[in-house]
């Protein structure tokens, strides 16, 4: 096989076409700089879209004691004292106008009798905090933005084409190798800046929100030419998602249901949240909620499929109609349920990553020169725990930084090309897992799904030490296995080919996660361990991975204290 290698020079490549990779193009062209978007998927089909309920932004549109300063607040303490201030106070500060920018943009947001922004409640939130589209605010994200980029001359976008190899020269990222599976050939593209916003890992578990692309791919690239990895242990997992049919498994079940008055109940009707959290009942902390959904699923109190329920009907069909319109479809097509007649199954699912790259709070550069990282690929910003609807809030006000920042990061800096033996040797690496004899167990998929189901099974909700230590063997047999995969075909739309290559940033990033789970020996956020179910001071630290020659090195890092200024609008953290 001797496929076309086309080359492209760009000043900005930006990876994955999620809201943060979107927001960071029109910096980018509009500091009259080109940019090209890669995207894995077809455009339009990012994990933003999984974000209903809202994004979150202190407009005070609906509870008026609402500000930047309480929602500062509230995201350091939903992060466990473990995110970076400076990345909260800018997310926090900076929200509001991205939300005007985006109603500026077309933006169909939801409104209150006065006609301003309609704000409604999610967990964790002290006010009512999050600006929404019915049930559908990342797609409408999404489609205003793409409706900013897509006529742009100085921006062009490659979808379906997945990043193989970046390149990075000193400490410099210099371009990348990508694979198109629509056209079948390569692309080697020399760039003077690099965005990675490639999303999330979540399909490395088996239950998750995530779709197929979420694969990890930017995050584990990034790491192996020098980036800096953070706070790979802290896997969120969102208490509701999908329980059956089996084909639906995971999909979210949006937290705007809880938030527009849903509760949940056990197979006995009870309202258990009433029992673990009897201020904020259903509307406490993503972790306190999924932990006490699974602990009434353990121990019995589950309903026939395994999940517990979550009941709307006494709001009425009107309002579910108008309020929550894609559960309603959603439910009613996948598993022929009314939820505005019937209760809903739900139980927990992996549904973001708050680790990642990391990066500068100020610019998203990461310890890479050239390389910016911004969204869920990056960490930081959420430490322990994400509140619902600040990842959309994140996506824009950091894609936005990584855009100006690149762009300035470009204009200063020269391109370095790409040198072509490099390339020919990443197009033979990625080429020799292409093998017409490879046998039914060369399938990568099978390892795939056997790590998938390790994670969930043994790196989830309540974290045992002993299955901690049974996963990262199993990963390291796997990483053995792995050596072997292959797939037949040519290199058009070729599925095992992209699992071959996805599964080694699955196993890494896997091997990541799990190593720092096993190293933090207490209960923080998302991560709770069995053996050790409190929160411990001597962790208040960041866990970090660096990858030099070969070789992974595992460390911790202060978490940048809270200058005074800012301290005084955050309640103190206390350890029992
Ligand atoms: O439940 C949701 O609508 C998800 C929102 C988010 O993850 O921010």
């Amino acid at each position: 096989m001797n496929p076309e290698i086309k080359k492209i020079d760009t000043d900005v490549l930006i990876i994955g076409a999620g809201g943060a990779g979107l927001r960071a193009a029109l910096e980018i062209s509009q500091a009259n700089l080109s940019c090209l978007i890669l995207t894995k998927s077809v455009l339009g089909k990012a994990h933003t879209v999984m974000a209903e309920g809202g994004i979150a932004a202190s407009l005070g549109d609906v509870d008026p004691q609402d500000n930047w300063t309480v929602h500062f607040a509230d995201t350091i303490v939903e992060g466990v004292y473990i995110g970076n201030y400076r990345m909260a106070e800018l997310l926090a500060k900076e929200a509001p106008e991205r939300v005007y920018e985006l109603e500026r943009y077309g933006a169909l947001f939801d409104r209150t009798p006065e006609g301003k922004i309609m704000q409604r409640a999610f967990g964790a939130h002290t006010y009512r905090r999050l600006c929404h589209i019915g049930d559908k605010t990342g797609l409408e994200i999404i489609r205003v933005l793409e409706d900013q980029i897509l006529y742009r001359d100085n921006v062009k976008i490659l979808d379906e084409t997945v990043v193989t190899k970046l390149f990075a020269k000193n400490n410099r990222a210099i371009g990348a190798v990508a694979w198109s599976l629509r056209e079948g050939i390569f692309y080697a593209i020399s760039a003077k800046a690099i965005i990675v916003a490639t999303g999330g890992l979540g399909r490395i578990y088996k239950v998750t929100s995530n779709s197929h692309e979420s694969t990890g791919d930017g995050i584990s690239l990034a790491f192996q030419i020098g980036a800096r990895l953070r706070d790979m242990e802290m896997v969120q997992f969102h208490p509701t998602g999908m329980v059956w049919p089996e084909g639906v498994r995971g999909l979210l079940v949006t937290e705007g249901v809880r938030g527009e008055g849903g509760i949940l109940l056990n197979k006995n009707g009870e309202r258990f949240m009433l029992r673990y959290s009897p201020e904020k009942k259903e509307l406490d902390a993503r972790d306190v909620v999924a932990r006490a959904i699974y602990r009434e699923i353990i121990e019995g109190r589950g309903t026939e499929h395994g999940g517990v329920y979550l009941d709307i009907t006494h709001k009425g069909a009107a309002f579910i109609k108008k309020k929550l319109p894609a559960m309603y479809e959603q439910f009613k097509e996948f598993a022929g349920v009314d939820i505005t007649k019937e209760k809903m199954e739900v139980a927990p699912t992996v549904h973001y990553f708050m680790g990642g790259i990391y990066v500068d709070p100020e610019t998203t550069a990461t310890t890479v020169d050239g390389l910016f990282s911004a969204g869920e690929a990056a960490s930081g910003l959420h430490g322990a725990n994400r509140l619902g609807g600040n990842s959309l809030a994140d996506i824009l006000v950091f894609g936005r930084r990584a855009g100006i920042y690149a762009a300035l990061y470009a204009k200063d800096h020269d391109l370095i090309k790409l040198d072509d033996s490099e390339v020919e040797q990443e197009v033979k690496r990625v080429l020799d897992y292409i093998d017409d004899k490879a046998t039914e167990d060369q399938d990568p998929y099978i390892i795939i799904e056997d790590l998938r189901q390790t994670m969930s099974d043994k790196v989830g909700i309540l974290r045992d030490p002993n299955d901690l230590e049974y996963a990262l063997n199993k990963i390291y047999s796997l990483k053995e296995k792995a050596k072997n995969v292959r797939a037949r075909g040519s290199l058009t739309f070729n599925q095992g080919l992209l699992g071959c290559l996805e599964l080694n940033h699955m196993l890494l990033l896997a091997e990541l996660i799990v190593r720092a789970a096993i190293e933090r020996k207490e209960s923080r956020g998302a991560h709770f361990r069995k053996d050790y179910p409190k929160k411990d001071r001597s962790y208040l630290k960041n866990i970090v991975f660096d990858y030099n020659d070969n070789n992974i090195k595992m460390s911790y890092i202060p978490v940048p204290e809270i200058p005074d200024d800012l301290k005084k609008y955050v309640k103190e953290e206390v350890y029992d």
